[in-house]
């Protein structure tokens, strides 16, 4: 009801300065004692990539860049939360505007370019939290550094955020990120993937604990490519792949902001990304856990990805269109489903 009411006002805005004007809010109500889902936050303990998470149902990475809300989204319910994609150095992403409603379709179109307060920011934010949910936190490279140079970048943020996140994802699928994407093919990969579980490995060893890493990856990858990202995966002793990241292509439809440049979520994601869960969960038959994201909108799609093999679920875009409420109703429909001793 709240959220309805307060939807109406924010869709008014600008969808940028909405999305600051709510999680201001959220953070101050919080601080006031209040949360959308008090009392609710739904109790289905799940252990995966090693992790117990208290439900099955994360915030996605792009929401909270910098860790500046980690208290408020917790209060929401959710049994994880994933931070950044943040950066070594802070930088500002693309010019505005670059973000857009398709409300019609309930989804959303962003080409932010990573603008994130760098990576030292966010341990910060981290450290000061009161933190109760599982922690990710996705890592990308700076604009600036050049492709071949990427490895760098995630090296260095792999480095600063090691002890402190509980996984730590790694973002090769952004659009908005000119290259990122490439880093998804087959040679690069491999290059990177190596490079990351040398650098995991000297991790291990001085701080004395194997923290998980994710992959992240596009909902636009064909079959072959997929081999190859599940091969990689497996090789190198990667624990999880996140599926997916936004789309860019685009559904044959009149609509308003459709063609704007970027990534497309939402509405218009959700059976592109549960069938690239369908297909890695053939490949992988179960042997790395897959994170199903992309246009969950309902407690309907979220059982649609589990069903499809995820054994977590990330909101973003449908929390903008349903509210925090999306949070509880995915959780509880998804803890409902299980077969108690399966
Ligand atoms: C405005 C916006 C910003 C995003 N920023 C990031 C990001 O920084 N890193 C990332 O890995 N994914 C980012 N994403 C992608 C989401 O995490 C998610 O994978 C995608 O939106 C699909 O889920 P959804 O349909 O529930 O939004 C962003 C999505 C949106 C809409």
């Amino acid at each position: 009801m709240l959220y309805d009411t307060s939807k109406k006002i924010l869709f008014r805005l600008d969808p940028e300065r909405a999305h600051d004007v709510a999680l201001w809010g959220l953070k101050h109500l919080n601080a006031c004692g209040f949360s959308f889902n008090k009392n609710t936050i739904v109790n289905n303990p799940s252990n995966v990539m090693g992790l117990s998470f208290r439900n099955k149902v994360g915030l996605a990475a792009g929401l909270d860049k910098n860790g500046d809300f980690i208290n408020s989204l917790q209060s929401l319910g959710f049994g994880f939360i994933e931070l950044g994609t943040v950066t070594p150095k802070p930088q500002v992403g693309n010019p505005k505007p670059r973000l857009f409603r398709i409300p019609e379709a309930e989804a959303l179109v962003n080409r932010l370019g990573f603008n994130n307060k760098g990576v030292d920011y966010l341990i910060d934010r981290v450290k000061s939290s009161n933190r109760n949910a599982v922690i990710g936190i996705n890592i990308g490279k700076n604009k600036t550094t050049p492709i071949e140079d990427a490895h760098h970048d995630y090296e260095h943020c792999l480095r600063k955020v090691y002890t402190l996140a509980d996984y730590i994802t790694i973002n090769i699928s952004s659009p908005n990120t000119e290259n990122l994407r490439s880093l998804q093919e087959s040679a690069n990969l491999h290059m990177l993937l190596k490079h990351i579980s040398v650098v995991r490995e000297t991790l291990r060893n001085t701080h004395g604990v194997m923290k998980p890493i994710a992959i992240k990856i596009a909902p636009d990858l064909d079959d072959f490519e997929l081999e190859n990202i599940v091969d990689a995966v497996r090789t190198y002793g990667f624990n999880g792949i996140v599926s997916t990241n936004t789309t860019i292509q685009r559904p044959n439809k009149n609509l308003k902001n459709l063609s704007e440049t970027g990534g497309l979520s939402g509405g218009l994601l959700t059976q592109k990304s549960t069938k690239i869960i369908q297909k890695l969960s053939n490949l992988t038959q179960g042997s790395i856990p897959i994170i199903g994201v992309g246009g969950i909108l309902t407690s309907q799609d979220a059982l649609d990805k589990i069903n499809a093999g995820a054994s977590l679920i990330q909101l973003y875009s449908g929390l903008i269109y349903k509210g925090p409420k999306l949070v509880k109703d995915c959780a509880q429909a998804i803890s409902q489903a299980e077969v108690p001793g399966k």
